[in-house]
């Protein structure tokens, strides 16, 4: 997805702003699973995320989103985010992040997704590297979860 940075995007520096940047990785991220399943998806988590320079207004914004693996009903997308300046071609990496969806049908229940094809040993390692991280992220529900029943008690 590319789009020019208009200045409605922007804060009063003339740097697009950081919440328009999570909505378009979340709306990338989302197509590229979309286009996986081909069942609706929701957002289940988003893994850390850093603006490395900001993007101005005028510049270019350039995301791409590449699914990494699969699981059962979910999925692991990986989103970079780079800018471009448009007069001298200058691209950065400005952000990066991991993105978890899950696949619900019509009534919300979750459907399985069919399995990503690993074609080569850096997409086999990628998938490998993803299983860690969906560990680390179903802990930190799981802490977030008991975080919410302590409260109550
Ligand atoms: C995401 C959601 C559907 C998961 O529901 P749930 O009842 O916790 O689901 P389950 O425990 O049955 O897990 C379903 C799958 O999601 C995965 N999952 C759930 N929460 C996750 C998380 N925080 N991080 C990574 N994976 C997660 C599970 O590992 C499981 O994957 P698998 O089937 O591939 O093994 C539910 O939490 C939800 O609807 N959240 C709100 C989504 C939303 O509104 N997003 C923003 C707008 S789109």
């Amino acid at each position: 997805m590319v789009q020019v940075v208009l200045p409605n995007d922007a804060n009063p520096l003339g740097y697009i702003l950081g919440g328009t940047v999570m909505h378009l990785i979340d709306i990338v991220g989302a197509i590229a699973c979309f286009r996986h399943a081909r069942q609706r998806v929701v957002t289940a988590a988003v893994d850390g995320l850093q603006f490395l320079h900001p993007i101005k207004v005028g510049d270019l914004i350039i995301l791409s989103a590449q699914v990494t693996a699969t699981f059962r009903t979910s999925m692991e997308v990986e989103v970079r985010v780079s800018s471009e300046e448009t007069l001298t071609g200058r691209r950065r990496l400005t952000s990066h992040a991991y993105l978890t969806f899950v696949a619900i049908d019509a009534d919300g229940r979750r459907v399985e997704v069919p399995d990503l094809v690993l074609e080569s040993d850096q997409e086999r390692a990628r998938a490998d590297q993803a299983g860690a991280r969906r560990e680390a992220r179903l802990a930190a529900k799981q802490t977030l979860a008991d975080i919410e029943v302590d409260r109550r008690d």
